[in-house]
Protein backbone atom coordinates (compact mmCIF):
# COMPACT_ATOMS: atom_id res chain seq x y z
CA UNK A 1 0.00 0.00 0.00
CA UNK A 2 1.41 3.40 -1.10
CA UNK A 3 1.84 6.37 1.75
CA UNK A 4 -0.96 8.12 0.23
CA UNK A 5 -3.53 5.77 0.63
CA UNK A 6 -2.42 4.76 4.19
CA UNK A 7 -2.00 8.36 5.26
CA UNK A 8 -6.06 9.09 3.85
CA UNK A 9 -7.23 5.86 4.92
CA UNK A 10 -6.08 6.90 8.50
CA UNK A 11 -7.97 9.81 8.16
CA UNK A 12 -10.97 8.24 7.10
CA UNK A 13 -10.94 5.88 10.21
CA UNK A 14 -10.74 8.39 12.21
CA UNK A 15 -12.96 8.79 15.11
CA UNK A 16 -14.53 12.25 14.31
CA UNK A 17 -14.86 10.89 10.85
CA UNK A 18 -17.69 7.89 11.72
CA UNK A 19 -20.91 7.29 13.30
CA UNK A 20 -22.31 9.38 16.17
CA UNK A 21 -19.27 11.58 16.13
CA UNK A 22 -19.50 12.24 12.40
CA UNK A 23 -22.59 13.38 13.09
CA UNK A 24 -22.19 16.21 15.76
CA UNK A 25 -19.73 17.18 14.24
CA UNK A 26 -21.86 17.71 10.74
CA UNK A 27 -24.56 19.59 13.07
CA UNK A 28 -21.72 21.65 14.47
CA UNK A 29 -20.14 22.66 11.45
CA UNK A 30 -23.56 23.41 10.01
CA UNK A 31 -25.02 25.73 12.47
CA UNK A 32 -21.24 27.72 12.85
CA UNK A 33 -21.50 27.94 8.79
CA UNK A 34 -25.92 29.33 9.37
CA UNK A 35 -25.07 31.58 12.53
CA UNK A 36 -21.50 33.29 10.86
CA UNK A 37 -24.09 33.36 7.67
CA UNK A 38 -27.15 35.31 9.63
CA UNK A 39 -25.69 38.64 9.89
CA UNK A 40 -24.70 39.00 6.58
CA UNK A 41 -28.57 38.82 6.02
CA UNK A 42 -31.08 41.93 7.14
CA UNK A 43 -33.98 39.19 8.73
CA UNK A 44 -36.11 42.03 9.30
CA UNK A 45 -36.79 41.81 5.54
CA UNK A 46 -38.33 38.73 3.23
CA UNK A 47 -35.41 38.60 1.21
CA UNK A 48 -33.00 38.34 3.69
CA UNK A 49 -35.13 35.38 5.11
CA UNK A 50 -35.27 33.99 1.28
CA UNK A 51 -31.15 34.37 1.62
CA UNK A 52 -31.28 32.10 4.20
CA UNK A 53 -33.54 29.53 3.11
CA UNK A 54 -31.73 29.57 -0.20
CA UNK A 55 -28.38 29.57 1.67
CA UNK A 56 -29.44 26.45 4.44
CA UNK A 57 -30.28 24.59 1.25
CA UNK A 58 -27.58 24.55 0.01
CA UNK A 59 -25.01 23.17 2.84
CA UNK A 60 -27.80 20.23 2.83
CA UNK A 61 -28.00 18.92 -1.06
CA UNK A 62 -24.15 17.15 -1.12
CA UNK A 63 -25.58 15.14 2.28
CA UNK A 64 -28.36 14.20 -0.12
CA UNK A 65 -26.47 13.14 -2.85
CA UNK A 66 -23.77 11.23 -1.24
CA UNK A 67 -26.53 9.15 0.68
CA UNK A 68 -28.38 8.16 -2.66
CA UNK A 69 -25.01 7.46 -4.42
CA UNK A 70 -23.44 5.66 -1.44
CA UNK A 71 -24.63 1.71 -2.44
CA UNK A 72 -23.81 2.47 -6.06
CA UNK A 73 -20.67 3.99 -5.41
CA UNK A 74 -19.07 0.81 -3.60
CA UNK A 75 -20.31 -1.66 -5.68
CA UNK A 76 -19.14 -0.21 -9.06
CA UNK A 77 -15.71 1.17 -7.34
CA UNK A 78 -14.54 -0.46 -3.99
CA UNK A 79 -12.22 1.94 -2.64
CA UNK A 80 -11.48 3.94 0.94
CA UNK A 81 -14.31 6.51 0.17
CA UNK A 82 -17.03 4.52 -1.07
CA UNK A 83 -16.41 2.33 2.15
CA UNK A 84 -16.48 4.61 4.45
CA UNK A 85 -19.34 6.32 2.60
CA UNK A 86 -21.32 3.60 2.62
CA UNK A 87 -20.51 2.46 6.10
CA UNK A 88 -21.79 5.80 7.58
CA UNK A 89 -24.60 6.16 4.83
CA UNK A 90 -27.00 6.49 7.70
CA UNK A 91 -25.20 9.32 9.80
CA UNK A 92 -25.26 11.27 6.31
CA UNK A 93 -28.60 10.79 6.01
CA UNK A 94 -29.06 12.20 9.79
CA UNK A 95 -26.95 15.21 8.47
CA UNK A 96 -28.96 15.55 5.98
CA UNK A 97 -32.43 16.04 8.12
CA UNK A 98 -30.62 17.63 10.86
CA UNK A 99 -29.61 20.08 8.15
CA UNK A 100 -33.17 20.28 6.45
CA UNK A 101 -34.21 21.90 10.30
CA UNK A 102 -32.61 24.72 9.58
CA UNK A 103 -34.43 25.79 6.15
CA UNK A 104 -37.96 24.57 8.15
CA UNK A 105 -36.94 27.04 10.83
CA UNK A 106 -36.59 30.17 8.04
CA UNK A 107 -39.30 28.55 5.63
CA UNK A 108 -41.48 28.85 9.32
CA UNK A 109 -40.12 32.31 10.23
CA UNK A 110 -41.21 33.56 6.67
CA UNK A 111 -44.71 32.43 7.12
CA UNK A 112 -45.10 33.74 10.91
CA UNK A 113 -43.37 37.28 9.88
CA UNK A 114 -44.86 37.74 6.35
CA UNK A 115 -47.55 35.00 5.23
CA UNK A 116 -48.82 37.90 2.82
CA UNK A 117 -45.48 38.49 0.70
CA UNK A 118 -45.18 34.32 1.21
CA UNK A 119 -48.15 34.08 -0.54
CA UNK A 120 -48.28 36.99 -3.17
CA UNK A 121 -44.70 36.36 -4.27
CA UNK A 122 -42.88 33.02 -3.29
CA UNK A 123 -45.83 30.52 -3.36
CA UNK A 124 -46.21 28.18 -6.26
CA UNK A 125 -48.36 25.29 -5.70
CA UNK A 126 -46.37 22.71 -7.59
CA UNK A 127 -43.54 23.23 -5.79
CA UNK A 128 -44.81 23.03 -2.52
CA UNK A 129 -46.60 20.08 -3.38
CA UNK A 130 -43.42 18.47 -4.04
CA UNK A 131 -41.54 20.34 -1.33
CA UNK A 132 -43.75 19.79 1.90
CA UNK A 133 -44.30 16.24 1.61
CA UNK A 134 -40.61 16.41 1.55
CA UNK A 135 -40.79 17.07 5.27
CA UNK A 136 -42.72 14.10 6.19
CA UNK A 137 -40.09 11.86 4.24
CA UNK A 138 -37.64 13.11 6.14
CA UNK A 139 -39.12 12.95 9.29
CA UNK A 140 -40.45 9.06 8.53
CA UNK A 141 -36.57 8.41 7.20
CA UNK A 142 -34.67 9.64 10.60
CA UNK A 143 -37.31 7.77 12.85
CA UNK A 144 -37.20 4.60 11.25
CA UNK A 145 -32.78 4.42 10.81
CA UNK A 146 -33.40 4.25 14.43
CA UNK A 147 -32.26 0.61 15.26
CA UNK A 148 -35.20 0.23 17.88
CA UNK A 149 -37.54 1.31 15.18
CA UNK A 150 -36.02 -0.13 12.36
CA UNK A 151 -36.29 -3.65 14.61
CA UNK A 152 -40.31 -3.40 14.96
CA UNK A 153 -40.41 -3.33 10.86
CA UNK A 154 -40.03 -6.12 8.31
CA UNK A 155 -36.78 -6.08 6.01
CA UNK A 156 -39.16 -6.07 3.21
CA UNK A 157 -41.58 -2.74 4.05
CA UNK A 158 -38.19 -0.50 5.60
CA UNK A 159 -36.12 -0.75 2.70
CA UNK A 160 -39.06 0.10 0.50
CA UNK A 161 -40.00 2.76 2.41
CA UNK A 162 -36.21 4.09 2.25
CA UNK A 163 -36.21 3.78 -1.60
CA UNK A 164 -39.06 5.81 -2.08
CA UNK A 165 -38.20 8.65 0.29
CA UNK A 166 -34.83 9.01 -0.87
CA UNK A 167 -36.12 8.82 -4.68
CA UNK A 168 -38.34 11.38 -3.85
CA UNK A 169 -36.08 13.55 -2.26
CA UNK A 170 -33.75 13.32 -5.06
CA UNK A 171 -36.13 14.45 -7.78
CA UNK A 172 -37.93 17.19 -5.73
CA UNK A 173 -34.07 18.66 -5.06
CA UNK A 174 -32.78 17.93 -8.81
CA UNK A 175 -36.04 19.05 -10.01
CA UNK A 176 -35.77 22.38 -8.28
CA UNK A 177 -32.44 23.24 -9.81
CA UNK A 178 -33.76 22.23 -13.18
CA UNK A 179 -36.66 24.57 -13.12
CA UNK A 180 -34.43 26.84 -11.74
CA UNK A 181 -32.29 26.74 -14.85
CA UNK A 182 -35.14 26.57 -16.99
CA UNK A 183 -36.81 29.66 -15.70
CA UNK A 184 -33.29 31.46 -16.43
CA UNK A 185 -33.55 34.75 -14.56
CA UNK A 186 -30.53 34.91 -11.42
CA UNK A 187 -29.30 31.46 -12.95
CA UNK A 188 -25.68 31.03 -10.85
CA UNK A 189 -23.25 28.56 -11.11
CA UNK A 190 -24.12 26.48 -8.32
CA UNK A 191 -27.74 26.01 -9.37
CA UNK A 192 -25.59 23.85 -12.58
CA UNK A 193 -23.17 22.26 -10.06
CA UNK A 194 -26.61 20.70 -8.16
CA UNK A 195 -28.86 20.12 -11.10
CA UNK A 196 -25.32 17.80 -12.97
CA UNK A 197 -24.46 16.09 -9.67
CA UNK A 198 -28.39 15.33 -9.16
CA UNK A 199 -28.21 13.64 -12.80
CA UNK A 200 -25.07 12.30 -12.59
CA UNK A 201 -25.74 10.46 -9.23
CA UNK A 202 -28.94 9.08 -10.75
CA UNK A 203 -26.20 7.57 -13.78
CA UNK A 204 -24.70 6.24 -11.00
CA UNK A 205 -26.49 4.24 -9.05
CA UNK A 206 -28.91 3.01 -12.47
CA UNK A 207 -25.21 2.04 -14.18
CA UNK A 208 -24.61 0.50 -10.79
CA UNK A 209 -28.09 -1.55 -10.56
CA UNK A 210 -27.65 -2.59 -14.76
CA UNK A 211 -24.70 -4.05 -14.00
CA UNK A 212 -26.12 -6.21 -11.12
CA UNK A 213 -28.48 -7.41 -13.70
CA UNK A 214 -26.07 -8.41 -16.53
CA UNK A 215 -24.07 -10.36 -13.64
CA UNK A 216 -26.97 -11.98 -12.33
CA UNK A 217 -28.01 -13.10 -16.01
CA UNK A 218 -24.83 -14.27 -16.67
CA UNK A 219 -24.92 -16.61 -13.73
CA UNK A 220 -28.16 -18.00 -14.44
C1 LIG B 1 -42.96 23.38 3.36
C2 LIG B 1 -41.92 23.02 2.64
C3 LIG B 1 -41.02 23.93 1.89
C4 LIG B 1 -41.15 25.27 1.54
C5 LIG B 1 -42.29 26.22 1.84
C6 LIG B 1 -39.94 25.63 0.82
C7 LIG B 1 -39.67 26.91 0.35
C8 LIG B 1 -38.58 27.26 -0.38
C9 LIG B 1 -38.28 28.60 -0.85
C10 LIG B 1 -39.12 29.82 -0.56
C11 LIG B 1 -37.13 28.52 -1.57
C12 LIG B 1 -36.48 29.66 -2.39
C13 LIG B 1 -35.49 30.50 -1.68
C14 LIG B 1 -34.98 31.54 -2.71
O1 LIG B 1 -34.21 31.15 -3.57
O2 LIG B 1 -35.41 32.66 -2.69
C15 LIG B 1 -36.70 27.14 -1.56
C16 LIG B 1 -35.60 26.68 -2.21
C17 LIG B 1 -35.25 25.36 -2.30
N1 LIG B 1 -35.84 24.31 -1.61
FE1 LIG B 1 -37.45 24.43 -0.40
N2 LIG B 1 -39.13 24.55 0.73
C18 LIG B 1 -39.74 23.49 1.36
C19 LIG B 1 -39.24 22.20 1.49
C20 LIG B 1 -38.16 21.70 0.80
C21 LIG B 1 -37.70 20.32 0.83
C22 LIG B 1 -38.28 19.21 1.69
C23 LIG B 1 -36.63 20.24 -0.02
C24 LIG B 1 -35.77 19.05 -0.33
C25 LIG B 1 -36.23 17.94 -0.71
C26 LIG B 1 -36.42 21.56 -0.59
C27 LIG B 1 -35.48 21.87 -1.52
C28 LIG B 1 -35.22 23.15 -1.99
C29 LIG B 1 -34.16 23.46 -2.94
C30 LIG B 1 -33.22 22.45 -3.61
C31 LIG B 1 -34.17 24.84 -3.14
C32 LIG B 1 -33.27 25.67 -4.06
C33 LIG B 1 -32.17 26.34 -3.26
C34 LIG B 1 -31.23 27.13 -4.17
O3 LIG B 1 -31.67 28.07 -4.83
O4 LIG B 1 -30.04 26.76 -4.22
N3 LIG B 1 -37.34 22.42 -0.04
N4 LIG B 1 -37.57 26.41 -0.83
Amino acid sequence: MKDSDSYIMSILNSRHLNGWPFLYWTIGINAIAVLAYIPTQDLSKPTGILEMIQMTVRITVPFLYMAFVASALYQLWPNFFSRWLLKNRRYVGLGFAASMAWQLLFILMLWVGYWDYYMQEVYNFSSIAFEAPGYLLIFAMSITSFIQVRKKMSKKVWRALHWVCIYFLWFAITLTYYYELADGRDVQIIDYVYFIAGVTVYIVRLSAYLSQRIAQRANQ
